[in-house]
């Protein structure tokens, strides 16, 4: 399971938040799709989750355990594709 709790994501070098309160639940065997307008952020959101950044608030829980970006980056894996 994995859970994310009211995630904030704001690169300094922008004036309007990326991520404002993301809050989402996943469960072990179901696949999870995240969709949206190209430029919504999707793709900051699997880099948060997979601990290539950090967000500026909220937290995340695998197996409900609060890991932090190191602990996430050591267990996920990323495939990022071109089309
Ligand atoms: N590190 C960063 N520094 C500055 N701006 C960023 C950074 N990361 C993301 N952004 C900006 O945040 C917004 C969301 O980008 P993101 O790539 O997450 O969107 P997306 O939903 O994946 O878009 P697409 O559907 O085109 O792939 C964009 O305006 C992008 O330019
Ligand atoms: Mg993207």
């Amino acid at each position: 399971m994995l859970e994310l709790r009211d995630i904030h994501y704001h690169p300094a070098t922008l004036t309007k938040a990326v991520l404002a309160g993301v809050s989402l639940k996943a469960s072990n065997g179901t696949p999870t799709v995240i969709s949206g307008a190209s430029g919504s952020g999707k793709t900051s959101l699997i880099e948060i989750i997979s601990g290539l950044s950090s967000p500026k608030k909220g937290s995340i829980y695998v197996h409900g355990k609060n890991l932090n970006t190191r602990q996430r980056r050591s267990i996920s894996g990323v495939v990022f594709s071109v089309p």
